[in-house]
Order: structure tokens, then C-alpha cells, then sequence
């Protein structure tokens, strides 16, 4: 197939290039290339190309900066989306459109299934999710994936920041009221690859299996590293950030599992293969 990753520079994008390009034939384009709030560009890109699938990986990522930017997080994953998922209708191509588990308030206490109510607590999220609402009007033929917690070599993620935290400080204090699921994006990208071999459109939860606290993460980190450093456990308020983040935001991948496909490795096997090549 030909695959269109928009985002390409970023941390997945950089994964989903690797990945996808082993079956697919791939083009690819950065905000250099293509802004994606613009729409008139956008429309000819993606028409230039005409491909078979869209990856849209393109985001305003910063959760925090997204409090204090709000317009600017509402135009690229609001906009922005709104006009790949425009150009993805022009062109009779298939959207995969990736999305968060900040969609969700993180109240239910127990792990989130595609079909759950959604209710976003900080303008990244409430963006992320009109970005969702957009793609599902617009179009017939997407895939929505929401993931979390990611980390991959081609951009700062919280192993990286945790290491370098550790070699500047005797002790570091983790936020130990947050659940998820860290998720490797080198096993998000080759889902990816395998959701676009069907028609089988539709909202997706795909993480790394397994959940933990930033804090436990942060223990299991420092376990694979061999490191041996204080961390101390704080409460999301004692450490405060300025985006609220939902307490317990773990994605069940239900519809993968309900389309045959076997379960997604957990978050410590990934961490440890990630961990090997840093
Ligand atoms: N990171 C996580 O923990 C996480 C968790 C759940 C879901 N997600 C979602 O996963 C996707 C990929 O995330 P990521 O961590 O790979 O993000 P990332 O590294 O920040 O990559 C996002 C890319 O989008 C580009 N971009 C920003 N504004 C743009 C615009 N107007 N037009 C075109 N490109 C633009 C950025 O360029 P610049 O760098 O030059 O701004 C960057 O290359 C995003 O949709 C994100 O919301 C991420």
C-alpha cells in the first residue's frame, strides 16, 4: 500500500517510518513540509500523493504548554485534524488518527474500554478528543488509536529524563498517584502496521500490557538500569503540574483482542528491549 505518515519527525513518526516502510511503500511529511493547519496545502499534499492510508501522527504534544496555548493546541489537533481528515475524504484514503488516554478522566478505577465514556480534564485532552470527534465526521474510514505513556529512541520521553535526572541528583521525587501503561513505540507502530492490513475501521486501545505508577515505572527503570537511587513517592498535587491528568487512565485493548489478534507484550519486556540499545 501507499502510507502517508504526516508527523514524521516526531517520536512515533520516526518508529512508524521503520515499520510501516518493511511492507508498505512510504512518503512522509514534517511540519517543514506541511503545516497541517493549513488547509489548502494539506488538500494537495495528501491529493499529490494519493495514498492508500494516512498515519496522522502530527500533534501539539506539550500537555503542560497546552494549558497556557490553547488556541495553539486547538488549531493543530483540532484544525489541523479536521483538514487531514478533509484531505483524507478528497482523496478516498483511510485515517489512522492517534489519539490519548488523556480522553479520559481516569474515575472509573478500572481499565478503559474503547466504548467508555469519554471526558478529557486538560486542554491537550479536550483537544485530542475534538481532533477524534472531527475524524468520525468526516470520515467512514478510520482507525482513532489511543495509546499512552510513550517512549521511543527519536524523542524525550520520561526513561530518558529519569536518567539524566539521576546522574545530576542523589534523589528524585515521582508522581506515585498516576497509573497507566508506558507503551514502546516501536510495538504501537507495528500494530499500526497490522490494523491497516484490514478494513476493519473503528477506535482502538493499544498499549504496552500491564500498568504501574510513574513511580513504579520509574523503580523499574532504575532496576533494568542497575542504578541504585532514592526516588521518593509524591501525590500529583505535592508535585504540580499545570495540566490536571486523569489518576487512573489504563487502556484495555479490547478491540484488538476482539479482532483475533494476540495480546500486546507488557510494558517491562518492551522497557528492557528499549533499555538494551540506549
Ligand atoms: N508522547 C506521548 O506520551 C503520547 C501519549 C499518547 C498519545 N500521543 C499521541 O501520539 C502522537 C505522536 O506523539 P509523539 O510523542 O511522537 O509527538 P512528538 O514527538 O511531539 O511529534 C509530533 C510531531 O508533530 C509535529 N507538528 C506539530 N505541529 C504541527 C503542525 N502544525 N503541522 C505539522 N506537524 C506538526 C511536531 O513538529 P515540531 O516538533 O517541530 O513541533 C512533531 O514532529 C500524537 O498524536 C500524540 O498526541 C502521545
Amino acid at each position: 500500500m501507499k502510507v502517508l505518515i504526516i508527523g514524521s519527525e516526531g517520536m512515533l513518526g520516526h518508529d512508524l517510518i521503520d515499520i510501516l516502510s518493511k511492507e508498505n511503500e512510504i512518503s512522509t511529511t514534517t511540519i517543514d513540509t506541511l503545516d497541517i493547519t493549513d488547509i489548502e496545502k494539506t488538500i494537495k499534499t495528501v491529493k499529490n500523493i494519493n495514498p492508500d492510508v494516512v498515519v496522522h501522527a502530527a500533534a501539539f504534544t506539550d500537555v503542560d504548554g497546552s494549558e497556557s496555548n490553547e488556541d495553539l493546541a486547538y488549531k493543530v489537533n483540532v484544525i489541523g485534524t479536521r483538514n487531514v481528515a478533509v484531505a483524507c475524504r478528497k482523496t478516498d484514503a483511510a485515517l489512522v488518527y492517534i489519539c490519548t488516554d488523556y480522553v479520559f478522566d481516569g474515575t472509573k478505577g478500572i481499565s478503559y474500554r474503547e466504548s467508555d465514556q469519554t471526558n478529557p480534564l486538560s486542554v491537550y485532552g479536550k483537544t485530542k478528543y475534538l481532533g477524534e470527534v472531527c475524524v468520525k465526521e468526516i470520515l467512514s474510514k478510520f482507525y482513532v488509536v489511543r495509546t499512552s505513556w510513550l517512549y521511543g529512541y527519536h524523542g524525550p520521553n520520561f526513561i530518558t529524563t529519569m536518567l539524566n535526572l539521576a546522574e545530576k541528583m542523589d534523589s528524585i521525587s515521582v508522581v506515585a498517584d498516576q497509573i497507566g501503561s508506558p507503551t514502546y513505540t516501536v510495538d504501537l507502530s507495528k500494530v499500526i502496521a497490522e490494523l491497516i492490513k484490514k478494513p476493519i475501521y473503528g477506535t482502538y486501545h493499544i498499549t504496552n500490557s500491564d500498568h504501574c505508577s510513574w513511580y513504579e515505572y520509574a523503580q523499574e527503570i532504575f532496576k533494568i538500569a542497575g542504578m541504585n537511587i532514592k526516588i521518593n513517592p509524591v501525590t500529583t498535587e505535592e508535585f504540580g503540574s499545570a495540566a490536571p491528568r486523569p489518576k487512573y487512565s489504563v487502556l484495555e485493548n479490547y478491540n484488538w483482542k476482539m479482532e483475533g489478534f494476540p495480546k500486546i507484550r507488557s510494558y517491562k519486556d518492551a522497557l528492557r528491549d528499549y533499555m538494551r540499545l540506549l
